[in-house]
């Protein structure tokens, strides 16, 4: 054995002292461990805290807890939200740089569909099944927030919605949770580009875990009643893709799922995020939804809400103060542990440091990039060509459209013509000027050349004065075509904007009658945020396109489709029901034991004795200017064994006079299956653009990830037996079928 002489060994004991005390820690592990260890618990605490910020509030603020600026150099908030600007995001980084650790704060802004550059609300760019597109967005409202000092959005909202009357379906990607999850997927990756620590990377969060969307009666911030196989077979999908795509948070729900408040759901946020999806980000809470299970009757005070929603996995609370005001007692009182709040901590340090901010706080702070990077030819292009790609043509009768080139006069009509920032949608931000944005009227004077152009108002939105009908008559009577322009306010829809009735409201629907009555071409352009019902307009009216909010450059685009410099191909992501009465509607339901079988089958089937059951317009429903055949459907094999694939391809043609887009879709039925499945899914689907006449084969393959499902135990699995395929051009249109069988 060697002896070691003990000065070496004194001096090696002391060597090993010494670079313990001065080694610099690496990884960011390391560096958040070796942080936490100087932090006292107020200090921890205070990192779990997220306050508005002094310019919006888009909820109810509790308490006034004086000078935020003080509470940031006293350590007390770890993260601020809503508030946007170089300027005005380093007032507030230079109040955290007083603060004795100098941690930086973490600015959050709900960047949902643009930053400057205003995109079409996001349940009118799922409309365009482009996942590029859609991606591309996001990166754009990306370099853009980033540039202008936000670190994180509160975005992508991946709640998948069945119920129009709810107001926040316009913030989804619809119905469909393999389209939700696609969707979900482009997003994340786009707003967070090459990853977090890239100057033009915004952290995305995924939102609301979970089920928001299945509030009751559509009503927001409602109850959740729901099984666990339809929460995990259509509600939980996007929010795993999500996770799959590196989102670095989430943020939970108001709502109670089942009896217990999202906030304080051990089993989503512990069971299921956490420890089975080993989700490494943090969970914010929603705005207040901490200190509001109060009102859900599930605790006593804030001091209870706290200890439940940090023990069930939530991180950060959102501006409930149940954190800031009680952690400490209840760490005291051993109710939280330190493990907790440490676990917590170190999520939410983790990812200050993957964004760079312990490096330096300003690095989003830099107001040359902030006027370079907003606003620029390429990004005004990106959103007019995704709101171009966003238009749904529900009817298109006697080719009204595209206009013809020889009308010599058009009238523009009713209450959304001249519409300015409405345009932008709910969830835009103030930022930019309105003159960016592009009205109807200033679109369509770019395109008519020659042709005379008129206007009327003809009604408001809402309000049920007939006084302007006449003029509109008038006006009319005077074109040779007449596009009108009607809907619902941009701000009836959004979050707290649910509505009972979605009819198109107001007097707009008379004023759509007396203006077909004069027998002059029709084109009836919609505008809206959530699946509408005009039933008179949709069966009378020649022409309609579903034109959603489109961002800055409405104006632009709907003139292109208009015109026919751009024929749409955009389908529809959700159902669009025939009355409120038979909501929720969805395409993806199951087949009762007594399933109608026509539209007016009423003798003992599943069906209203006072409405069809067809919906007035179906899930992947939308037109184009030409038309497509599918034709030749071939399956390579007829069954395929559990890790086989069976490759599916068909030819699909152009036969019309326009180049255009269609989006091929694959739905699957599972014949016969315990527990019973759907009568369709979508499982895949292709959008591909075609010259007139240009043929092209199309392949899907199918692999056992498209037939398994959730059992009665939540086991993910296959059965054997015969299954539906099914390719369309949308959900009711479904051109070539055929059977296959999965064996054991
Ligand atoms: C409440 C909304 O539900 C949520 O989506 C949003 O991100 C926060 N408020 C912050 O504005």
């Amino acid at each position: 054995m060697t002896r070691i002489n003990p000065i070496t060994a004194a001096c090696l004991v002391c060597f090993i002292a010494i670079s313990a005390t001065y080694a610099q820690p690496k990884s960011i592990p390391q560096k958040v461990d070796a942080l936490i260890k100087k932090m006292t618990l107020a200090e921890k605490i205070g990192q779990l805290n997220q306050y508005n910020g002094d310019w919006a509030a888009t909820g109810p603020v509790t308490t006034d807890v004086g000078n935020k600026l003080d509470a940031i150099k006293r350590g007390e908030v770890g993260s601020i939200l809503n508030i946007v600007g170089v300027q005005h995001t380093r007032v507030f980084q230079e109040a955290a740089m007083k603060s004795r650790l100098k941690i930086p704060l973490l600015f959050g802004q709900d960047v949902i569909h643009g930053y400057s550059v205003t995109f079409p609300i996001p349940l009118a760019e799922a409309a365009s099944w482009d996942l590029d597109a859609i991606k591309k967005s996001a990166r754009i409202a990306a370099t853009e927030a980033a540039a202008g000092g936000v670190h994180w959005t509160f975005a992508p909202m991946v709640d998948i919605a069945r119920d129009p009357r709810w107001g926040r379906v316009m913030e989804g990607a619809g119905e469909d949770p393999y389209l939700g999850s696609l969707i979900a997927t482009a997003r994340v990756k786009g707003f967070q580009g090459n990853g977090l620590g890239n100057l033009d990377a915004v952290m995305a969060c995924a939102k609301h875990f979970t089920a928001y969307g299945a509030a009751i009666g559509g009503r927001d911030y409602n109850s959740v009643d729901m099984s666990l196989r339809t929460l995990w077979e259509f509600y939980l999908p996007p929010f795993k893709a999500a996770l799959d795509a590196g989102v670095g948070t989430f943020m939970n729900s108001f709502n109670d799922l089942n009896g217990t408040p999202a906030s304080a759901s051990h089993y989503l946020q512990r069971d299921i995020l956490k420890n089975k999806w080993g989700f490494k980000g943090f969970v914010v809470s929603d705005w207040g939804s901490i200190g509001e299970m109060i009102n859900h009757g599930y605790v006593k005070n804030n001091y209870e809400a706290a200890e439940a929603a940090i023990n069930a996995g939530n991180d950060m609370d959102m501006e409930s103060r149940s954190y800031i005001n009680n952690l400490a007692k209840l760490v005291a009182a051993k109710k939280v542990s330190i493990a907790t709040i440490d676990e917590a901590v170190k999520r939410i340090l983790t990812k200050k440091y993957e964004l760079g901010l312990f490096d330096d706080p300003y690095r989003f702070s830099d107001a040359e990039r902030e006027k370079r990077v907003l606003n620029t030819p390429e990004t005004i292009a990106a959103a007019r060509d995704a709101a171009r790609k966003s238009i749904v043509l529900l009817k298109n009768n006697n080719k009204v459209l595209p206009l013809s080139k020889n009308d010599k006069s058009i009238a523009l009509i009713g209450p959304m013509v001249k519409l300015k920032k409405e345009n932008k949608g709910f969830w835009a931000l103030d930022v930019g000027d309105e003159n960016q944005v592009v009205s109807l009227y200033e679109g369509v004077q770019q395109h008519t050349g020659n042709a005379k152009l008129l206007y009327a108002q003809g009604c408001d939105v809402t309000d049920t004065t007939r006084t302007g009908f006449n003029e509109a008559y008038k006006t009319a009577m005077q074109a040779d075509v007449v596009v009108m322009a009607m809907g619902e306010r941009f701000d009836m829809t959004g979050e707290a904007k649910s509505r009972s009735n979605i009819h198109l409201p107001g007097v707009q629907e008379e004023l759509i009658k007396a203006i077909v009555a004069t027998g002059k071409p029709v084109v009836v352009l919609l505008y809206a945020g959530r699946p509408m019902v005009f039933d008179w307009t949709a069966d009378h009216a020649p022409a309609i396109l579903y034109t959603w909010w489109l961002g800055n450059q409405a104006g632009n685009a709907i003139a292109d489709v208009l015109f026919g410099s751009y024929n749409p191909g955009a389908k529809l992501p959700i159902t669009f029901p025939r009355t409120e009465g038979q909501i929720p509607i969805y395409y993806n339901h199951y087949n009762t034991g007594r399933p109608a079988h026509a539209d007016n089958d009423v003798n003992y089937t599943s069906a209203y004795i006072d409405l069809l059951n067809s919906p007035k317009f179906a899930f992947g429903h939308g037109l184009s200017y030409t038309t497509f055949k599918y034709d030749n459907l071939k399956l390579s094999k007829k069954s395929m064994l559990k890790n086989g694939n069976i490759r599916v391809s068909f030819d699909l043609q152009n036969i019309g006079d326009y180049a255009g887009e269609e989006v091929a879709q694959l739905y699957l039925r599972d014949v016969v299956s315990q527990p019973v499945r759907p009568v369709k899914e979508l499982k895949d689907f292709k959008k591909l653009m075609l010259q007139p006449g240009e043929k092209k084969t199309i392949t899907f393959t199918i692999t056992k990830d498209k037939l398994a499902f959730y059992n009665d135990k939540l086991d993910w699995i296959t059965q054997p037996g015969e299954f539906n395929l099914m390719i369309g051009s949308a959900s009711d249109d479904i051109r070539l079928q055929n059977n296959f069988n999965l064996d054991n």
